[in-house]
């Protein structure tokens, strides 16, 4: 058997709400200290009572050399996790046991020190590893060539483009031969380019029998690196299971669809967006569509201000998180105007739907040019059925991949 590489008990962190609310001056802070103290006397409990368990009685056990993503809505605890994992924050209980030395690439920020330069970033986060200045020396090139920021190795960190920053950060954790490594959405930031190597190294450290746990939003990176999935729901443990039924479980907790979905405050809203489509509407009953039939989005929009060339984005999955397809209201014929302001609808009409029955889930995005402003991930799920079936015996479904295509086959008479 295994060695367990890490082993977590019971797990539970609990959050203040309020504490990570930033007061821009001392009076505000001030006033909200009272205003919530007034408000908690009101309803005759303390401050305290304001309290959140972003993680709670979890419990699992990972193998030395086993890579598991770590999958999850917003909010879901995730990154809690990761960074009571590496140590960052305490538990408020159960316990944590790890084997090994563990590097982290967390959410940009952690681990780099501003003021100081990349070169002794990396000679500072290795020397906190434990490595000599002589190993350090000899992982130094490859560390800054995987980055690609040669021409900025002696700059501070803080005069970084995100992408830089991030680029290092992820080249200083992959390579100092950490024995158990966790990393945090790195693939949410950086272009294809570096999102593909970031993948590559992470699969050959994986290879090289190290341990790996991976947060990602990108259920195909997940399925092509982990053979394990922890599914986490509102910081509990909905899953564990090897990596495709766990993509499986995560896709399924979508809510079906039936009717108009109201996407304000919706849970799965990528943080930073902002709040611009508000509602996701298909032709469709009982949330179930069918193999060839005409099928209509509809997606409601309210931009309090003016927004110039917005590219509406629907992105429909399968249940294990394969993309099927893409449509994008900017590439495809469409009379939306290149300027809009204020509420509307824009519909989106598909002539003959080509998936195989199954189930399917819808990700909306809004860009406009080269900006990402709005983006909720996994926004409903919808069932596709036959109409009718005139393919033989043979009962099609998604098992056979995400469209059905037409062909026909004879015996070659040559
Ligand atoms: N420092 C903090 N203070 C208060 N609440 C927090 C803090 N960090 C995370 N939370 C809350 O804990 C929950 C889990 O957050 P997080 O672990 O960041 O989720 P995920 O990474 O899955 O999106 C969320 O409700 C979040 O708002
Ligand atoms: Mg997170």
């Amino acid at each position: 058997m295994k060695k367990i590489a890490i082993e977590v008990k019971n797990l539970g962190k609990s959050y203040r709400i309020g504490e990570t609310i930033k007061h821009d001056t001392l009076r505000d802070a001030v006033s909200h200290f009272f205003s919530r103290a007034l408000k908690a006397n009101k309803a005759g409990g303390s401050i305290n009572d304001e309290t959140i368990w972003a993680l709670k009685d979890v419990s699992f056990e990972i193998a030395e050399s086993e890579a598991v993503g770590i999958i999850g809505r917003n909010g879901a605890g995730k990154s809690t996790l990761l960074k009571i994992l590496s140590r960052i924050t305490e538990p408020t209980e159960g316990y944590v046991r790890i084997r090994g030395r563990v590097s982290s690439l967390l959410e940009v920020g952690t681990g780099f020190h501003q003021e100081l330069t990349g070169r002794e970033n990396i000679f500072l986060n290795s020397a906190i590893l434990g490595m000599t200045k002589r190993e350090i020396r000899k992982k130094f090139d490859e560390i800054v060539g995987f980055a690609e920021i040669e021409k900025f190795i002696d700059t501070p960190v803080k005069r970084y483009s995100s992408g830089m920053y991030v680029r290092l950060a992820f080249a200083v954790a992959a390579h100092l031969e950490p024995e158990i490594l966790l990393v945090d959405e790195v693939l949410a930031v950086g272009d294809a380019a570096f999102q593909k190597k970031c993948l590559g190294k992470m699969s050959s450290v994986a290879k090289e029998g190290r341990t790996v746990l991976f947060v990602s939003h990108n259920m195909g990176a997940v399925a092509s690196l982990c053979t394990k999935g922890i599914v986490l729901e509102s910081g509990k443990i909905k899953a564990i299971d090897n990596i495709d039924a766990a993509i499986s479980a995560y896709m399924q907790s979508g809510n079906a669809l039936i009717d108009t979905l109201d996407l304000r405050n919706h849970q799965n809203r990528a943080k930073g967006s902002k709040e611009l489509l508000t509602s996701l509407a298909m032709d469709i009953d009982n949330a179930t569509a069918f193999y060839s039939e005409p099928l209509t989005f509809r997606i409601g929009y309210d931009f309090k201000e003016k927004i110039a060339t917005p590219q509406f984005c629907i992105i429909i999955k399968s249940m294990t998180g394969v993309r099927a397809f893409t449509l994008v209201s900017n590439y495809q014929p469409s009379d939306i105007p290149s300027v809009l302001e204020g509420k509307g609808e824009v519909v989106c009409r598909i002539n003959s739907l080509p998936l195989l029955p199954g189930r399917y889930s819808i990700d909306l995005k809004l860009w406009q040019p080269g900006e990402k402003i709005d983006d909720i991930e996994n926004v409903a799920n919808f069932q596709v059925e036959w109409l009718q079936r005139n393919y033989g015996q043979f009962n099609w479904d998604s098992s056979m991949g995400v469209v059905y295509v037409d062909a026909k086959w004879n015996l070659s008479s040559k």
